[in-house]
């Protein structure tokens, strides 16, 4: 233990100091950092396991991104794009795990669990963090690839460009990208300090923490919105983007779930003339957002069975105009 004061050689004393250290069964964001390796490694294999995979897909002139913009018919000159799809993959690859792993978290507790809690609650952790690497490092490829592109222009025009058009809100001013991007970017910049706070919630507190960390939920949506809205490769109406709806099945299921039956019984609904269900209009929030999740479970079933998803129909003929062809294409 720390001395309340420190005897000075002058015999005066200066104030107590307090103890910094967190305490021992504290997480540290230096600890899962450290803890994100093995994960972060299996992220970074898988997105170069989808950048070979659409590099393939270009040379077999299969590729959906090139039926959208023709002139990207080139690997070898477009590989920072395509670097930069592969991590838009594995990032919402991972978003999804690590909403799910939160959703098993704070629901309905399974009777049998694989694994222990803390391993799960390490886990949500640890695939967060990945995340928010993955999501940056996809924007970061896709300014590196404008920055590329914009070669007849000095190099600070260049940085410029490419910065203001991948981080910028409301700077990238062509087609879809016009409401697409922001979405993505509203993703990523909500991501950061929602993820990060679980790390001071010591200093905020735990209650101002959780219900922050609620909201996480529409960092997902978000990036899901993005992706359906502006992915060249779920562009049109065939399997890659029937999958990407499905996946968003077992999400919906389990953010239902969670919300009829909260594992804290402080957030269960109770009828609203009974003590502890709170004022009538939270109430009704409440209730009106568990009637939301019932209504995204049965359009997700009904886009998935019905095929009507937003799909584009494949041309035969390469498309005039492109979603998001740089300005001087
Ligand atoms: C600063 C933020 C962001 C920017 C500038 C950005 C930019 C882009 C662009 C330009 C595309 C079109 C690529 C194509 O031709 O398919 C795209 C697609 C995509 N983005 Fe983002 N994005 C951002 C945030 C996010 C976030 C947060 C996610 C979630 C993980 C995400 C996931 C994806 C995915 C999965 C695709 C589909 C790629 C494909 O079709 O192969 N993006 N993004």
């Amino acid at each position: 233990m720390l001395p309340e004061t420190t005897p000075e050689d002058d015999g005066t004393t200066t104030p107590p100091t307090p103890d910094r250290r967190p305490p021992a069964d504290r997480v540290t964001l230096k600890a899962d950092l450290r803890a994100t390796l093995p994960d972060a490694s299996a992220a970074f294999v898988l997105t170069a396991a989808v950048f070979v995979f659409f590099w393939a897909r270009m040379e077999s002139g299969d590729s959906a991104t090139v039926a959208v913009m023709p002139f990207m018919d080139d690997p070898r000159t477009y590989w920072m794009y395509l670097l930069s799809q592969a991590f838009g993959w594995s990032g919402l690859l991972w978003a999804w795990g690590t909403v799910m792993l939160g959703l098993l978290l704070s629901g309905p507790r399974p009777a049998r669990l694989p694994v222990s809690r803390q391993v799960l609650e390490r886990w949500h952790r640890t695939t967060s963090l990945t995340t928010m690497a993955l999501m940056f490092a996809h924007a970061l490829m896709f300014s590196a690839e404008l920055v590329r592109y914009e070669a007849q222009v000095g190099w600070a025009r260049r940085l410029w460009v490419g910065f203001a058009d991948a981080f910028v809100p409301g700077w990238y001013d062509s087609g879809t990208g016009r409401i697409a991007i922001p979405l993505g970017q509203g993703a990523l910049y909500l991501a950061i300090p929602l993820g990060l706070l679980f790390y001071v919630r010591h200093r905020i507190g735990a209650n101002a923490w959780r219900r922050l960390h609620r909201f996480v939920i529409v960092v997902y949506v978000l990036s899901v919105w993005h992706t359906l809205l502006y992915g060249t490769n779920v562009w049109y109406g065939e399997w890659p983007r029937t999958v990407l709806w499905l996946l968003q099945l077992p999400v919906a299921v389990l953010l239902l779930l969670r919300l009829l039956r909260p594992a804290r019984r402080a957030e269960r609904l109770r009828a609203p003339a009974r003590p502890g269900s709170g004022s009538l209009p939270g109430w009704v929030l409440r209730a009106a957002g568990r009637i939301a999740a019932a209504a995204v479970v049965i359009g997700l079933l009904a886009v998935v069975a019905s095929g009507h998803d937003g799909g584009r129909d494949r041309p035969t003929d390469p498309p005039t105009s492109s979603p998001h062809a740089p300005e001087t294409e």
